[in-house]
């Protein structure tokens, strides 16, 4: 077993990250004593709820994004009730980011907020979504729309359980790590172009490397700006063009991180960093994701075209003047959001 590394997020109030193979096993000593409720669906349940050694009542959600409505949340605020939860017990939250955001709402509603920890078991969750305190469910007029700000008390990322992820939600994580990677600058990025086999064949320290990265590198933006006003949105990098992808295809049809892979390609384009888009598209083609808009639209042939593409940015209402907005990468590590960019800059990117 690796040993664990621990990184402290300093956010109001503070709470440790713990990453590493083995990470889930050091749960139950956290939630101690408490009362607690597992939160999971059946997937994870069937194959990971075990290591965390933890005789609590389990609270089954339907898998992914279905698990995000108020029809389950109000389930499992009931299911809390039923076991007798209290403002002293701990809510454990274990599966992908979907699980994570519906456990932490409904623990932010309970008796006015109670504690949750958080146990991601996607790629996608360890290296962002169980960081940082958002929570949501989703409304009929679009994602994640119903939320609140309730940060855990405790994330425990164990890369031992990606083993069983499915391909393209293991490649979903990996889009994210590539966008991180940028943000954080060169030695990361450089370390990602030099390990893409071992991450591919998912060997554990290269992944707990990359989770460990990641982790450390949206502690210091969840620090500086935690209700996402200004610095914390360059996570956003790729996701305007992502998000346009996604829509324009019909959520679901290509995996989340697959578009932020390509968004991220194409928002170097059109910040016109050509050299730094084609090392990024070696690198995604590297690690099995889709590199250009191009390829995209070899697998996906409709869809896909440049007006499809900027109808669906426009619905995407990111900037406050409702015109969208774009995170701008101008090296690894020297980034700029809230950029504007022009209707003729855009439409040439997507030609
Ligand atoms: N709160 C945040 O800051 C934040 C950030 C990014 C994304 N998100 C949210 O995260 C969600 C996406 O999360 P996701 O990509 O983790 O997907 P997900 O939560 O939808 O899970 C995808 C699938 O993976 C399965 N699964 C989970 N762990 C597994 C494992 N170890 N082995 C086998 N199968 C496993 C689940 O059963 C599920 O079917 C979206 O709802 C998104 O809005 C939140």
């Amino acid at each position: 077993m690796s040993g664990l590394v621990s990184i402290e997020v300093h956010q109001e109030p503070s709470y440790r990250v713990h990453v590493g193979v083995g990470a889930l096993g050091a749960a139950a000593a956290f939630v101690g004593s408490r009362n607690a409720a597992i939160v999971t669906d059946a997937r994870v349940r069937a194959l990971h709820v075990g290591r965390l050694g933890l005789a609590a009542p389990v609270v089954e959600v339907p898998r992914g994004e279905d698990a995000k409505d108020f029809a389950t949340l109000e389930r499992v605020l009931d299911a809390f009730a039923h076991h007798g939860l209290d403002r002293s017990s701990v809510v454990v939250a274990l599966g992908g980011g979907a699980i994570g955001d519906l456990a932490g709402l409904a623990a932010s509603l309970y008796m006015r907020g109670i504690a949750f920890v958080q146990c991601p078991t996607t790629l996608l969750a360890q290296v962002d979504a169980s960081v940082g305190g958002k929570t949501a469910v989703n409304l009929r007029a679009g994602k994640n729309l119903a939320g609140a700000f309730h940060p855990p008390s405790a994330v425990f990322a164990d890369a031992g359980v990606l083993a069983t992820l499915d391909p393209d939600d293991f490649l979903s994580g990996l889009g994210e790590v590539v966008k991180s990677a940028l943000l954080d600058g060169e030695e990361f990025t450089a370390w990602l172009e030099g390990h893409a086999q071992a991450l591919l064949r998912r060997d554990a320290d290269a992944v707990a490397h990359v989770v460990e990265r990641c982790v450390r590198l949206k502690a210091r933006l969840v620090e500086r700006d935690p209700r996402e006003h200004g610095e914390r949105k360059v996570l956003n990098l790729g996701h305007t063009f992502a998000h346009a992808i996604e829509q324009a295809t019909g959520f679901g049809r290509v995996p989340h991180g697959v578009a932020v892979g390509v968004g991220v390609a194409l928002a170097l384009r059109a910040g016109e960093n050509v050299v730094l888009a084609q090392r990024v598209e070696r690198l995604l083609a590297s690690l099995g994701l889709v590199p250009t808009l191009s390829e995209l639209r070899r697998r996906i042939p409709s869809g896909l075209d440049g007006r499809s593409l900027v109808a669906a940015m426009r619905l995407d209402k990111k900037g406050a003047s409702g015109r969208p907005r774009f995170v701008v990468l101008d090296a690894p590590g020297a980034v700029r959001w809230d950029v504007e960019l022009s209707d003729e800059r855009v439409q040439r990117t997507l030609a």
